[in-house]
């Protein structure tokens, strides 16, 4: 188990570009693989969970060459995957599993999906039930992976309100519904992140977005295309907030995804008073991108808008240590989907902000933070083997006067493989123990 050990630093700057979007990655590899053709992407991130996503495509027998970030897929149509043999390992990766799981059960073969200790403890029953009631034969074991798939399932298409705001849960349905005969819809009260009816599209498929109906007709086939990957938002977050609550900082992230569904960590930040501007603003691969300035900021304490919660859904532990050196009271509600990500968001970060002297109050569905100074820990903090749990605290010491020690950060390279690298180079100090 490796071990962060940061250290204070007085001033953060470069121009950086930070690694492609792990959501487009997963996208590009599923996509491509099922399309006819080839399909070459760049800027692919090269991080265990989107990794983990390729490898059971060469699983199921596709045929998938990667240099670096460099990706090419021999697309085998539509009913082109193979039986994978044996049971596909995710790993940590809940969008592989979930987005999986809508696409396996269209196969004519059986599969078992199966993941880390995390992931095997992560609800499936949003995306069992559905898939269950579009005619679709998928196991949990307590609604929880490994997950059962039997094949030569015919699906049919499903109108389905989702019941949580969440775009695993509706692209596990529109992946699912390429298969069904007629017309899948789902309806989506609460915007989340549209990668995949972007990329479906860029594939050449027909998917409708009316007021908050997302609809597809299955049977169609999807032609290869190219994808120049933009730089994942959710991993710029952490320097952006780094940079924020730097004493002296001026720094700029290059060519970030600017989707508008994913740009609540700018308005929450912006909201808070972080000086924020975008610049050079264009268009990739279906995304939106700019390039990020950030400077120093005194930064207020909020209540964070709940329509901005699933826009900024990956962002809240960064944000907590933001709110953590504010001026007052942030309030966040209506995120109690943070409990039941890598781990329970909410509850792992109240306790390491705990162990730095901020003072919280946990909410079923949120968090009160109150914004002060961080106070010398005499335990380390633990990161409960969660990605951004360990960032999130790396971030912290750029506000600290005195070293942290953050546990169990392997899985940083889930998302964020040179995170270390990076971070130095711009000023942060982290040495990775071993
Ligand atoms: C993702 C959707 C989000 C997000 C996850 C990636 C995606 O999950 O937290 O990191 O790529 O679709 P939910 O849909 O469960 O909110």
């Amino acid at each position: 188990m490796s071990s962060f050990l940061v250290s204070p630093c007085n001033s953060l700057s470069g121009v950086i570009a930070i690694p492609g979007d792990k959501s487009i990655s997963h996208r590009a590899i599923m996509l491509g693989s099922i399309a006819n053709g080839v399909t070459k992407v760049s800027g692919f991130l090269e991080g265990n969970d989107s990794l983990a996503t390729l490898k059971s495509f060469q699983q199921m027998g596709v045929d998938i060459e990667r240099l670096g970030s460099n990706v090419t897929i021999n697309g085998v149509g539509m009913h082109g995957l193979r039986a994978p043999g044996k049971p596909i390992d995710l790993g940590n990766s809940g969008t592989s599993m979930r987005l999986m799981a809508g696409l396996l059960s269209a196969q004519s073969f059986d599969s078992e999906l199966c993941g880390d200790e995390s992931l095997s403890k992560r609800p499936m029953d949003r995306i069992i039930e559905p898939l269950r009631q579009m005619g679709a034969k998928i196991e949990g074991h307590n609604s929880k992976p490994p997950l059962t798939i039997s094949g030569n399932q015919p699906l049919r298409p499903i109108t389905y309100e989702l019941p949580v705001a969440s775009a695993q849960i509706k692209s596990c349905l529109l992946l699912s519904g390429l298969y069904a005969e007629g017309e899948t819809c789902i309806v989506e009260n609460v915007t989340t992140r549209d990668h995949t009816e972007r990329m479906l599209r860029g594939f050449g498929y027909q998917v409708n977005c009316s007021d908050n109906c997302i609809t597809l007709d299955g049977g169609g086939e999807l032609k290869a295309c190219d994808i120049d990957i933009p730089s994942d938002i959710s991993s710029a977050a952490f320097f952006m907030v780094a940079a924020s609550i730097a004493r002296d900082a001026d720094l700029t992230l290059k060519a970030v995804n600017i989707n508008p569904t994913r740009t609540g960590i700018i308005e929450i930040l912006q909201l808070m008073g972080a000086n924020i501007t975008l610049s050079n603003e264009s268009e990739m691969a279906g995304e939106m991108i700019a390039d990020i300035q950030i400077r120093s900021a005194d930064l207020k304490g909020i209540r964070i808008p709940n329509e901005l919660v699933p826009l900024a859904i990956d962002e809240f532990p960064v944000l907590f240590i933001a709110a953590s050196c504010a001026d007052g009271e942030t309030l966040l509600t209506g995120a109690k989907e943070l409990r039941v990500k890598e781990s329970d968001r909410i509850q792992v970060m109240a306790d390491g902000l705990a162990v730095l002297g901020i003072k919280t109050e946990v909410l079923d569905d949120g968090i009160r933070i109150q914004g002060g100074q961080f106070t010398k820990p005499n335990t380390s903090i633990k990161s409960h083997h969660d990605h951004r749990i360990s960032m999130s605290f790396a971030v912290a010491s750029v506000a600290c006067n005195f070293d942290i020690k953050i546990e169990g950060v392997d899985n940083v390279k889930t998302s964020f493989p040179n995170f270390v690298e990076l971070a130095n180079r711009i000023g942060i100090n982290i040495n990775e123990l071993h």
